[in-house]
């Protein structure tokens, strides 16, 4: 008998068909119970959605809104080849041939005719301002063309190889964007210089500059940003060693000089300077 009873306090909790109630409670109570999780929940989405909608209106498209002060830009080279070492022998084409390919792609889009339809003619060594003027955002904004027969016998296109063939190797150089950035200091133009790395004796031997004194035009700044400026086409520097000593390694280092930027900091490798090991081999 005690055995039924208790079945049947079980049966009776799960479904009481006396007081018609389940798991102890009425269909109005469990109503009740669902309709609350249902208004709470509704109510929780809705905060959710608001807050980012508030968060997302407070954003611009077209700058970043956390940016601390403008740091030290980096220097990066093309072809970077591992490690940031160039090595090849003068005598074996498929030693740099990967070389002259990388540089070719590099310079593709600075192609003066790619140049001539996405970018505009600027007035030289002066900062191209294009200021919005309150919340009328003057976007999209206009970039300066840099052509690539700027870089002259760094460019390609008289000399295919880029010197590799004759062991008076190019290098670009790029400096890193920064929006904003105004990297002149009093008309004066922002340069790169190459120079040997350590305290050695000068292996590097002469070195030209693409454009003239290695500088980066006032015109390329400041750079607004990828959504607001399109077509913007960072500035480049080549360099050609000249006369560089070859089946010996070479460390080189150029740094970017301004007034404005300040040298970069020793834990940062890359900001404002660029190290690079060459080697030519030529003998046989
Ligand atoms: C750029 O010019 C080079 C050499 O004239 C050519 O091989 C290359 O296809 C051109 N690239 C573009 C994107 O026009
Ligand atoms: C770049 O090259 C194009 C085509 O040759 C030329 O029309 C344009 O004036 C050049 N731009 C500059 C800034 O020299
Ligand atoms: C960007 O380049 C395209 C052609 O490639 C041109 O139609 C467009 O007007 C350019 N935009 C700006 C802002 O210069
Ligand atoms: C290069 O630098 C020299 C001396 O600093 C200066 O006289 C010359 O005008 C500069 N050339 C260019 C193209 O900036
Ligand atoms: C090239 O450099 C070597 C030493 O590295 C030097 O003896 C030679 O005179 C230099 N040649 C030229 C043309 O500068």
């Amino acid at each position: 008998m005690a055995k039924d009873s208790e079945k049947s306090t079980w049966k009776d909790f799960i479904w009481n068909s006396r007081t018609r109630e389940f798991c102890g409670r009425t269909a109005s109570s469990w109503g009740l119970i669902l309709l609350f999780y249902l208004v709470f929940y509704i109510f929780l989405a809705g905060m959710f959605c608001l807050t980012m909608y508030v968060m997302l209106q407070t954003l611009d498209d077209h700058k970043p809104t956390w940016q601390d002060r403008l740091g030290t830009p980096g220097m990066m080279i093309r072809p970077r080849g591992e490690a940031l070492e160039i090595i090849y022998h003068t005598e074996n084409t498929e030693s740099w041939d990967m070389y002259v390919k990388t540089l070719d792609n590099f310079l593709s889009p600075y192609n003066n005719s790619v140049q001539a339809e996405k970018n505009e003619v600027c007035q030289p060594n002066q900062y191209f301002i294009q200021s919005d003027s309150g919340d009328v955002k003057n976007n999209p904004k206009r970039s300066c063309q840099f052509n690539r027969t700027v870089l002259e016998a760094c460019s390609g296109l008289e000399d295919r190889t880029y010197g590799y063939r004759d062991g008076r190797p190019c290098i670009i150089i790029k400096l890193n964007r920064v929006i904003g950035m105004l990297p002149g200091y009093e008309d004066q133009a922002p340069f790169v210089t190459c120079g040997p790395k350590r305290e050695e004796p000068n292996k590097i031997g002469l070195v030209q500059y693409f454009p003239k004194n290695g500088t980066f035009n006032l015109m390329y700044y400041p750079y607004y940003g990828k959504k607001a400026q399109v077509n913007y086409s960072q500035p480049l520097v080549a360099i050609k060693f000249m006369n560089i000593t070859t089946n010996e390694d070479v460390d080189v280092e150029c740094k970017i000089i301004s007034q404005s930027i300040p040298p970069g900091s020793e834990r940062d490798k890359f900001a404002g300077k660029v190290s690079f090991k060459l080697r030519i081999n030529t003998k046989v």
